[in-house]
């Protein structure tokens, strides 16, 4: 397991064997926790197939549904009803037929604004907590799930925005995204996305290959300044590697 610091890299063959690897880290972070677990999740296409594997027969069966919280990093300001939304994609895949609805905690989406909503979800995180102050001996989610968009952001934390810099707020509202989809969002920030005791990139695929050479090189974009207060793992596949690297990890 990762420490604290320069997140760990790991390379598997495909996007299959990420999925594999990532449900593997999943259900290891449940067992490390016999008391009530918080799992944040992400939006995008990257973690559909991880979602899938833990709805599946094989795997359903490892996770203790009863103590298990589903949170999510970022969401588009769009109804649920909307195939954008990031909660409702989860909820499809895997979480309606398997987590208590009690337990599912999206970032609403019918408040006025993404601010407003933003105060909501914070209020829901705070309360989940017991406590509006982050102890760095005590972080709120076991697991945060991440992923990386071609121009370095991670959850909706694109690169230059003032949400990047927020070390205040838990949640903050995006009135403009930097990239498609071209709606308004809302976002966990660096600060409470940190506070978890493992935090998992899944880069997969030929197209994240610009940007994970960027991140790989250091630029300080908001997927390189997401980190964890515990581990951070980049979960990444061999088309997804830069040419010089490329099979040779
Ligand atoms: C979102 C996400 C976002 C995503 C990256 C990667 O709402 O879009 O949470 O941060 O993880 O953009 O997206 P893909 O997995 O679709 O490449």
């Amino acid at each position: 397991m990762a420490t604290a610091g320069q997140p760990k890299l790991i390379v598997v063959a495909d996007a299959e064997a990420l999925a594999q690897a990532a449900a593997e880290r999943v259900v290891a972070r449940v067992v490390a926790n016999p008391g009530r677990i918080a799992i944040c999740l992400t939006g995008g296409s990257s973690p559909k197939k991880l979602y899938q594997l833990l709805g599946s027969e094989a795997w359903r069966g490892k996770i203790p549904w009863d103590r298990v919280h589903w949170f999510i990093g970022d969401e588009r300001f769009v109804p649920e009803s909307d195939p954008l939304n990031n909660m409702a994609v989860a909820r499809e895949i895997f979480l309606d037929r398997n987590a208590p609805p009690g337990h599912i905690h999206p970032i609403p989406t019918t408040a006025e604004s993404p601010d407003q909503s933003a105060e909501i979800y914070a209020r829901e995180l705070q309360a989940f907590y017991g406590s509006d102050q982050l102890d760095p001996a005590r972080p709120l989610f076991d697991l945060v799930l991440m992923g990386a968009g071609p121009d370095g952001h991670t959850a909706s934390l694109f690169p230059g925005y003032p949400a990047v810099e927020e070390t205040t707020r838990w949640v903050v509202g995006v009135p403009k995204a930097n990239v498609a989809p071209f709606v308004p969002r809302v976002s966990l920030t660096l600060p409470a996305l940190a506070s978890c005791r493992e935090m998992l990139f899944e880069i997969a695929g030929h197209d994240k290959q610009p940007i994970l050479t960027r991140l790989l090189n250091g630029e300080t974009l908001p997927a390189v300044r997401a980190r964890s207060n515990g581990g951070t793992l980049w979960l990444v596949d061999q088309a997804a590697l830069p040419e010089g690297i490329r099979g040779g990890r």
